[in-house]
């Protein structure tokens, strides 16, 4: 493998669940894979989960991890071609990608969108360019449109927890939230599970339709309750809108915010979240600290998708 930005990089994608689970089990099977090899950590945004599972990931596998808030620590960077840099920005970022392309074997992006254009936020253009400059092997820590270690993870989840003998119906639900978010974790959720094998389900208020891009082959209500009948896991997350409004927050109707009483008409479901979430905004307490709750264990996962994506990638290495 030579870059891992969405679910289309990845050629079985059973084979690398089967794979991140057995390294849960084995995680140091691999220790010696990236001696001598090390992993450059960017980060344009904040982040918890993905920067530490990503850097356990790493040093498990042997490798020498380096990790820059860029966003904080950085100069501020310039992505568009023939600028004249006479403004706020300091660094192109064919410059800066390129020099850390000597530094790293491997390097790993966070970039956020900015909720401002779709058309630029929805090409890619930052991550595009740090993968052209950059030269080596790439691992996507979140763009402005996929999260797929995050989805990887979900997959890894959902497959450790799904009944025996028959595909688990999973349902993504849209949740209020105070604030603006992007579409990243819900596109590629749905993008991932289009993919699985699983009956997949997306409800969310009208005026939320993601791009179908990803959500292609999914069942799509605006009836939360039906939706959610028979569910065996229930997916919660907040985005703004995609089209034709881009970035915008329509509602915040507390209705669509998951309780105990969602529950009664599930299979027992399992509710899941990347985290961070806002508490009994997005998601009630009595749901995170209930037993039906699977968000630590999911979060935990995100170690395992990272060190099966990194073995991909250094084995890739000549
Ligand atoms: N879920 C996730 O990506 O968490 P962080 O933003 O904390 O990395």
């Amino acid at each position: 493998m030579k870059q891992f930005t969405s679910v289309h990089d990845v050629e079985d994608l059973e084979a690398l669940v089967r794979e991140a689970l057995v390294l849960k089990q084995h995680p140091y099977a691999y220790e010696s894979l990236g001696k001598h090899k090390t992993l450059g950590l960017i980060f344009l945004n904040p982040s918890l989960r993905t920067r530490l599972s990503t850097q356990k990931a790493a040093q498990s596998l042997g490798m020498n991890v380096m990790v820059m808030n860029m966003g904080q620590e950085g100069w501020a960077l310039e992505t568009k071609d023939g600028a004249i840099m006479n403004g706020t920005t300091v660094e192109h970022i064919k410059d800066a990608a390129a020099v850390m392309g000597q530094y790293c074997d491997v390097l790993g992006l966070r970039s956020f969108p900015k909720l401002q254009s779709v058309e630029e936020d929805y090409s890619e253009e930052i991550l595009k360019k740090f993968i052209q400059y950059a030269n080596v092997p790439f691992v996507s820590l979140e763009s402005a449109t996929r999260h797929p270690l995050q989805s990887l993870a979900d997959l890894v989840t959902i497959t450790e927890h799904a009944p025996k003998g028959r595909r688990p119906k999973v349902v993504l639900t849209w949740g209020p939230h105070v604030k603006a978010l992007p579409q990243a974790v819900p596109n590629s959720f749905a993008e991932w599970m289009c993919a699985a094998d699983v009956d997949f389900v997306i409800t969310h208020p009208e005026g939320y339709e993601l791009d179908p891009q990803f959500t292609n082959g999914a069942t799509i209500t605006y009836n939360q309750q039906e939706a959610l009948e028979g569910a065996d896991f229930i997916y919660v997350k907040n985005w703004s809108t995609f089209q034709p409004n881009y970035g915008e927050v329509l509602t915040q109707d507390a209705s669509w915010m998951l309780t105990n009483q969602h529950l009664a008409n599930t299979n027992n479901a399992k509710v899941m979240h990347c985290l961070p979430v806002r508490r009994n905004v997005e998601l009630s307490d009595e749901i995170l600290d209930g037993p039906n709750s699977l968000v630590v264990q999911e979060a935990a996962n995100r170690e395992f998708a990272a060190q099966a994506v990194l073995k991909r990638l250094l084995e890739g290495i000549k």
